[in-house]
Order: C-alpha cells, then structure tokens, then sequence
C-alpha cells in the first residue's frame, strides 16, 4: 500500500482502478457559508411561522401568521374594494345603473358567474341560446329590449302563448302556404295572414309585438331554428306555442327569477345581458 500522499491533498486511501483516488480536502469555503446559511434558515423558519407538531396542536410560530388568516385578509381588500360599488347598488333601479359608466363596468365584471350559475344552462355561456332558448346576444326580442323589460323578463319569468292553428283553423295546403312566406320572409303580403289572424298577434309589419313576445316573422331569425327550417314553422304554426290543449305544443318558458335571486342580482343580470351586445 501506498502512503495517502497525493500530487492534490491528503487521501482517505482508498484507490479504485488503480489511479482514481478519494482525497481529503475540505469542502470550499463559500460552499460551508452556504451550508451553515441554509440552516440557519430553517431555524428562523421554523421560529416564525407555524412548524413544529407540539402534543397538544402545534407550534404557532412567533409571527402569528395563518394561511385562513391570510385568506381573510385578500377577502377583506377585495369586499372593501366591492363595498364602493355594491353599497349603491340597492337604491338604484337597473336603468340607473345602466346610465353610470363606472357602475356598469363593475356590475359586467361581477356578473359572470351569476350568469353562469343562473342562465348559462338555457341561454349559453355567451348567451348565444340554444335550440328552444333565445339568443340573449343580438338585437331580435321577443319581449322587448330596453333595459327596464328585461329585468322584468328576468325577475317575472316570461311564458309567451300562441293558440294551435292547425285543425279548424287552418287547412295543411294554409299551412303550406304561410310556411313558405314566412320562410322567405314575405308573409305580410300573403292574405292569408291577415284573414287568419296573425296579425292581431304578429302585427301588420310581421315584427311580432313585445307586449305579447310574438316572434318576429319577417328577419329570419328563428326563434325555433331547426336544421329543416321550414318543417319548424309548419309545426308551430299547426300546434302553436304553450297551448295547453294541444300535446304536440311548444313548450317555452322563462322561469321567473325574484323568488330564487335578490333584487339586486336581478338588476345586475339585467345590466349583463343588456351589455351582451343587443340591449336597446
Ligand atoms: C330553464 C331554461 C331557462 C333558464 C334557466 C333561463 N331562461 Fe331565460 N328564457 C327561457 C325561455 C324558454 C325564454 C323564452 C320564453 C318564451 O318564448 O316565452 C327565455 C327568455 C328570456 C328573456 C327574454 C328574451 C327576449 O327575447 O325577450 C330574457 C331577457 C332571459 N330569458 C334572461 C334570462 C336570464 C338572465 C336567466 C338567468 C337568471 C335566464 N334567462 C334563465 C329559458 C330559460
Ligand atoms: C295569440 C297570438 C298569436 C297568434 C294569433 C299567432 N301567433 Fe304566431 N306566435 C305567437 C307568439 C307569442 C310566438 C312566439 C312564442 C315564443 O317565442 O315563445 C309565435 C311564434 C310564431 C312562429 C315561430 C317563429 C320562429 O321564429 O320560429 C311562427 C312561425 C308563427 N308564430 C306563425 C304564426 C302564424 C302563421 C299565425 C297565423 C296563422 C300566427 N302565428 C298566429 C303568437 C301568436
């Protein structure tokens, strides 16, 4: 055996492959400061925040600090933050907020769980409806868009009706024929529609009026769109819509919000669907 001398420092003696050698020397200096540094560290840590598991709980740290305790301080900045906007909101109509940039703006942000939560399911995350469920984003309302009637949309529940026309009313060739203008977005110059009476309801520009939610029969936007657009206007014509004396009706109902959402969530919703991009 060799002695441990070796070209760069002292050796433990061990030698592997016959050249590799194991030396002594201490680690480098800034590598013992940042191992004593490390240390020192965890002690402080440990001293100021909650750490060590006692018998009865656990040490609670010098500084006092908890993550619920924390938590609670974010939600305190983030209700104070609120608490400007939200403590108007009750005194204030819908229309009042619609009218007040700032309170708009808040009110938008806010809403979008609400809406989510409360109207997602049958209108569409974008409010972009879904078959059977009108659109909330353009500028086609069956009940009127002003700020002040879709809150009362919202707050009242809306169930429009139309009697079923088939039957005694109309014959399946009237049918037909109404279908097809309506389809092609002509049915105010079709006789028809004046001598059957859809124009008490539709009116004499085929607009629809808001007061009843009659659907607007001449801009092709279709409040029952379907793939075969025609055959849906067949069948709303010949079993109406909520008539109750017929099974193969429609069925389209909005439920009312006031008893589920408070006064103000109502208002907020109806601020956020105004905004949706169709509010008159
Ligand atoms: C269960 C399904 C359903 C849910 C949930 C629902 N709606 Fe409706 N909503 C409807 C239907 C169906 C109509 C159309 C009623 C009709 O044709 O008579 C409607 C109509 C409306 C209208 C009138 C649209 C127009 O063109 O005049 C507004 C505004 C509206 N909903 C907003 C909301 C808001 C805001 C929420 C959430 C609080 C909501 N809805 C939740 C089904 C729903
Ligand atoms: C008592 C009122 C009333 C009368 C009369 C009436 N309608 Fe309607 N109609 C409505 C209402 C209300 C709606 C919309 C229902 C809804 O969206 O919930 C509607 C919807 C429709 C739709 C669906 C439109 C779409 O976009 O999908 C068609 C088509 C239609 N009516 C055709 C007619 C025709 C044709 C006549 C005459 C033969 C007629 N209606 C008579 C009230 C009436």
């Amino acid at each position: 055996m060799s002695d441990n001398s070796n070209p760069h420092g002292q050796t433990t003696g061990h030698v592997w492959d016959e050249t590799l050698a194991e030396l002594t020397n201490p680690p480098p200096k800034w590598w013992m400061l940042g191992l004593h540094a490390s240390w020192i560290l965890v002690v402080l840590y440990t001293l100021y925040y909650p750490s060590w598991p006692l018998l009865n709980g656990h040490f609670k740290g010098l500084a006092g600090w908890t993550s619920i305790g924390e938590f609670k301080k974010d939600m305190k900045e983030v209700t104070d933050i609120r608490a400007k906007y939200e403590d108007k909101l009750p005194g204030m109509s819908a229309a009042a907020i619609l009218a007040d940039d700032e309170l708009k703006n808040y009110v938008i942000r806010s809403s979008k769980v609400l809406y989510g939560d409360n109207c997602a399911a049958c209108h569409g995350s974008g409010g972009g409806g879904n078959p059977g469920y009108p659109a909330l984003v353009d500028d086609d309302w069956l009940f009127g868009g002003s700020i002040d009637l879709i809150n009362t949309s919202i707050a009242n529940g809306r169930k429009a009706m139309m009697p079923k026309m088939g039957g005694a009313q109309l014959s399946t060739a009237e049918i037909d024929k109404l279908a097809g203008a309506i389809h092609n977005g002509t049915v105010v110059s079709e006789p028809l529609y004046a001598a059957k009476g859809c124009i008490g309801c539709h009116g004499p520009d085929g607009k629809g009026m808001a007061a009843l939610g009659s659907a607007n029969l001449v801009d092709k936007i279709w409040r029952f769109a379907a793939k075969d657009q025609l055959a849906s206007i067949k069948a709303t014509i010949a079993h109406g819509v909520n008539d109750p004396t017929d099974p193969s009706t429609r069925k389209a109902e909005m439920p009312a919000w006031k008893e589920r959402l408070t006064d103000i969530q109502i208002k907020k919703l109806a601020v956020y669907v105004h905004a949706l991009g169709g509010g008159q």
